[in-house]
């Protein structure tokens, strides 16, 4: 007896460690991409993506990096009667593999939305009983992202929730991106990456305005301003690296509470914390301004660097901020940020980004595009009100 059940516990964890390598390197730099619900919320239909893919590719975003396009909430309806989940006929009429098949024909890949519990947060058909069944139909649609939400999950575990769709997710064969949306309330930064998630949410959702929070209409608690979720993120740097990234949630570049300047901030600073890049704007029709930003590829080299480490706050002073990330090279990003009202002087010292004092440096701007020549010691640059310069520092 004690025989066979060693031989059924050494099985199955073969079986684990088979399963789990049909993921094992995916993500291993941070997720890029575009998500509907910050723009669409549940006004997403197979039109809408579909013309969003092919604005993936005209745009250049493609070009730069962007590779998922991602349905969120609301393509489902229903379950039939065998419990397969059902997308909505009237917006999605040729169906979920269709929406699939186009994507993919553009070199792009196809990413969905469901909900750990027994309904997502804007009421459909949840996953919970149904993970295994979901799991096959989405790898039979060609789904390669699954971005799943924790509404209605009443006394469910997360990390056993999770675990249990991720291991489903193996069991399909298909090698699919798991993205926890649980909001960092079970803190995911401890768990995430044992049980095979490649970005965990750390917070509430993120709106699109440059501060603060704003309760639900139910009173709970919150949606948060950029920086409110900027500040959220202080601490969480070692919990992130290669195939398993801390995510402050998607982009609202592009989708007018910001400025210009604004989403500039927004911007450099997801690429210093190493964040997905899901980009969450109409990409059909933006200015040249906004497409700018989203295609900076030198800010999108900082994001994807291969040594995966997420950047961290070293200096702060006030409204005024120094962020910074090592790169595999040895250089640093530097983030100078100024969240006042004024535009203000802001120095990152060597010593707070890590190099001995005496230490020459050559600066590069990363959104003039311009070197600024050698510098020793330290750094220091006028920013604007509600901005930031953002720098490369190569010894
Ligand atoms: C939650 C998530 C959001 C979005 C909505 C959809 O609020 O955090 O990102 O997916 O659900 O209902």
């Amino acid at each position: 007896m004690i025989a066979s059940a060693s031989v059924l516990l050494l099985c199955a964890c073969l079986g684990a460690q088979e399963n789990n390598s049909v993921s094992r390197d995916l993500a291993l730099t941070p997720p890029m991409g575009w998500n509907s619900w910050n723009k669409f919320a549940c006004s997403v239909s197979e039109d809408t993506i579909r013309s969003m893919a092919d604005a993936m590719v005209k745009s250049g975003m493609k070009d730069a990096g962007y590779q998922y396009v991602n349905v969120d909430d609301c393509w489902q309806v229903s379950r039939d009667v065998s419990g397969n989940i059902v997308a909505d006929p009237q917006r999605f009429p040729h169906g979920m593999k269709a929406v699939g098949d186009y994507i993919h024909s553009l070199g792009l890949k196809f990413g969905v939305y469901s909900d750990a519990g027994s309904k997502t947060c804007a009421g459909r058909p949840g996953g919970l009983g149904h993970e295994y069944q979901d799991a096959i139909q989405y790898a039979a649609w060609g789904v390669d992202y699954l971005k799943y939400d924790w509404c209605n999950t009443t006394t469910q575990d997360a990390k056993a929730s999770y675990a249990n769709m991720r291991a489903a997710l193996d069991a399909s064969g298909r090698a699919i991106v798991l993205s926890i949306c649980e909001w960092g309330t079970a803190k995911p930064w401890l768990w995430g990456k044992e049980v095979g998630g490649n970005l965990w949410r750390t917070t509430g959702d993120i709106s699109d305005k440059w501060a603060g929070q704003t309760k639900w209409p139910d009173g709970s608690c919150c949606s948060n301003g950029m920086l409110a979720i900027l500040d959220q993120q202080v601490g969480l740097q070692s919990y992130a690296g290669p195939g398993h990234w801390n995510d402050p949630d998607m982009l609202e570049v592009g989708n007018g509470g910001m400025s210009d300047t604004e989403y500039r901030v927004h911007f450099s600073l997801w690429a210093i914390l190493a964040a997905p890049l899901i980009a969450g704007n109409d990409l059909r029709n933006m200015r040249p301004e906004i497409r700018d930003i989203l295609t900076n590829k030198e800010v999108i080299a900082v994001d994807q660097d291969p040594l995966g480490r997420e950047g961290e706050r070293v200096w702060r002073n006030g409204d005024l901020e120094v962020w910074a990330k090592q790169l595999r090279d040895g250089s640093r990003s530097v983030v100078l940020l100024n969240r006042g009202s004024a535009e203000q002087e802001v120095t990152a010292s060597w010593e707070d980004l890590g190099y001995p004092d005496h230490v020459s440096a050559s600066v590069h701007d990363l959104w003039q595009h311009k070197d600024l020549g050698k510098f020793n010691g330290k750094f220091s640059a006028q920013v604007a009100s509600h901005g930031i310069v953002m720098v490369m520092v190569m010894p």
